[in-house]
């Protein structure tokens, strides 16, 4: 599968939705009784860097990484890519993820600017036929608050397709980033909590 991780507004959990998500394939692909062929490959699309820097402060990072942009031809050989995308694609480089990719998982946040910048996403996603897209809300804050069922209504209201598991919000995200590992190795229970959330959106992915 060939899986695209965009939208148009800037931290919104792109990254760190497309670095979880290529761990997940990974990891589900190195499972007893699937095939042993090399799994998933993580492409860094964004000029940023910023899945490649986080890769580079572990050693060894998990997931195999590639320094390309939105056009680079998927190389063979690999159950899965995930491409992580720049916040601001041109209209070619959407047009070609949309092409060529199985799947866009949109992030997005829930508060009002980044659901405005969805809307857009979305728009421009539908004007090129695009239908296969799913909204991935992220950081999610903990109950009490009500946020993330806020940005549920919305999405079902518009009629915006969405993955039923969301990612909670989390600080151990942050320190993931910086420490050059994946949420799962950090020793917090939230932190296993929210690997929990990926490998939920992960099986949705592939059921
Ligand atoms: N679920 C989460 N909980 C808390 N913090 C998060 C969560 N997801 C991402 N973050 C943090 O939010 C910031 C932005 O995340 P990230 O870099 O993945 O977003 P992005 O959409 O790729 O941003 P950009 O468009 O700038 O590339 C980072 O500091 C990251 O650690
Ligand atoms: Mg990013």
């Amino acid at each position: 599968m060939n899986i695209a991780v965009l939208g148009f507004k800037g931290g919104v959990g792109k990254t760190t939705t497309a670095v979880h998500l290529a761990l997940y394939l990974q990891q589900k692909q190195g499972e007893p009784g699937n095939s042993t062929s090399p799994s998933a490959l993580l492409i860094d699309a964004d000029p940023n860097r910023s899945a490649s820097r986080w890769a580079e402060r572990g050693s060894p990072f998990p997931i195999k990484v590639m320094v390309g942009d939105p056009t680079t031809p998927t190389p063979a050989g690999f159950q899965h890519t995930v491409i992580d995308t720049p916040a601001r694609p041109t209209p070619e480089q959407l047009q070609t993820l949309a092409q060529r990719c199985d799947l866009l998982v949109l992030p997005c946040s829930p508060d009002a600017l980044a659901l405005d910048a969805l809307i857009l996403t979305v728009n421009a996603l539908q004007r090129l036929g695009a239908k296969h897209y799913k909204v991935l809300l992220t950081l999610i804050p903990p109950w009490p608050n009500r946020d993330g069922d806020e940005a549920r209504s919305f999405l079902k209201q518009a009629g915006i397709p969405f993955y039923r598991h969301s990612i909670r919000r989390t600080v151990a995200f942050q320190r993931a980033a910086l420490e050059g590992v994946c949420i799962h190795e950090i020793p917090e229970a939230r932190a296993k909590q929210a690997w929990s959330d990926y490998v939920a959106v992960g099986e949705e992915i592939l059921s």
